[in-house]
């Protein structure tokens, strides 16, 4: 090409082809091409063609990851299996293999790219001296002209196979990004079978079946795991919930409990170590809306109470039992500070007064934590004499209270 000029002229620039376009490009951005040379000039050649399938190998082997992850989501059992009971294995597999799976498909496609270009793209050492200010019509073109000889050269045009591996590849590794958010769409007003989880709506909890007569005690939570019997491990007489009696509590303490409803008691009188109810307690902890903060007052605290309207006889004596489930978005409220009688929630500092039925008196919280009904039965144990008035929780669409 002749000599660098600051301007040219429509035709002149319409005369040129992309090679002499991108080559003035580079020079009119003070881009000098110090190193440049073709990997393959000859089309056809050998040592072109083997590059091409090493490439093309990682491409492959990406697609085929990306599909050992669908199909590990789609099909891999996942269901939660119990220490000793069949197909533990298998789903002990499943989080790891949904890991290697993605891991490998993105390393793959990575490792396709870093290698095509390596192999492919031209060697080039280039050297440009930076300036300021807005590119002119002509940058534009030239770039546009860069740009178009970069795709001509990188050879991708005519590499279908690899243009398709690589599409793939990326699609599937798109794929194993999107996949796992199909966990998530179900319709969340869609009552299910009552139980000791409420029906999975945003109002019931395990303490819900208290309006389906069913007794509901409060349970402890005994963190007790499998235990070893003959050489196995078995959950068979083991009890994560118990029951609480009043004298279980010290005055000015709190204890966290969760439903137990009577078909799931398996302590006390009515222990049978035969009997498995270990899965069913499982599930009550593990209820997102069960946990409540049983709490004795001390006596002389408790005289100061005051009773919320309609729940006046919510309270057993000094015992008051609050959802634990904050009223502001949900965190648990954990810490009941005795000296104050307040109810603490770490997450964003909310706290409840324990002597004024839990109403929020700091912080982002605008409800009162909802109080649970209670009462002793004639064994003297603790029990839910009804379900809550409102629903727990922070606030939802539906919500009237
Ligand atoms: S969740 Fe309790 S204060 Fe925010």
């Amino acid at each position: 090409m002749s000599e660098i000029k600051s301007k040219y002229t429509e035709d002149e620039i319409k005369a040129m082809s992309d090679e002499e376009l991108a080559r003035l490009g580079t020079e009119l951005d003070g881009v000098t091409v110090a190193y440049r040379k073709e990997r393959f000039p000859v089309e056809g050649d050998p040592a072109e063609k083997r590059a091409a399938r090493g490439v093309n190998i990682w491409f492959a082997l990406s697609v085929v990851f990306g599909i050992a992850f669908a199909a590990v989501y789609l099909f891999w059992p996942w269901q939660y299996k119990h220490l000793e009971e069949d197909g533990l294995w298998m789903y002990t597999l499943y989080t790891p293999l949904l890991g290697v799976t993605a891991g490998l498909s993105i390393i793959s496609l990575g490792v396709g790219a870093v290698q095509f270009s390596k192999k492919f793209v031209p060697e080039e050492i280039s050297v440009q001296t930076r300036h300021d200010g807005p590119s002119d019509e002509l940058d534009r073109k030239t770039i546009t002209a860069l740009l178009n000889d970069a795709w001509k050269t990188s050879t991708l045009g005519r590499r279908k196979v690899m243009m398709g591996l690589a599409g793939t590849g990326a699609a599937l590794m798109g794929l194993a990004v999107i996949l796992p958010l199909g966990g998530i769409v179900k319709n969340p007003w869609k009552p299910k079978a009552m139980g000791i989880q409420g029906d999975g709506t945003l109002w019931t909890t395990g303490w819900t079946l208290t309006e389906q007569n069913t007794k509901v005690y409060l349970g402890r939570d005994t963190a007790a795991i499998a235990e070893e019997h003959d050489g196995h491990y078995s959950t068979q007489g083991v009890n994560r919930l118990v029951r609480v009696r009043p004298e279980d509590l010290d005055a000015g303490g709190m204890e966290t409990v969760f439903p137990l409803s009577e078909d799931m008691v398996n302590d006390g009188d009515r222990y049978d170590p035969t009997r498995d109810v270990y899965e069913e307690h499982m599930h009550s902890v593990h209820g997102s809306r069960n946990a409540v903060m049983l709490i004795r007052l001390r006596h002389e605290d408790a005289l100061k109470a005051v009773q919320r309207e309609g729940q006046e006889d919510f309270h057993y004596g000094d015992y008051y039992a609050y959802s634990k489930i904050c009223t502001h978005i949900g965190c648990p409220t954990s810490l009941y500070e005795q000296q104050t009688n307040r109810i603490l929630c770490p997450c964003h500092q909310s706290q409840f007064d324990a002597l004024h039925w839990g109403k929020p008196v700091f912080g982002p919280a605008a409800r009162a934590l909802p109080e649970l009904p209670i009462s002793v039965d004639s064994e003297g144990y603790l029990y839910a004499k009804g379900n809550f008035i409102e629903p727990v929780g922070p606030a939802f669409w539906e919500r009237k209270s």
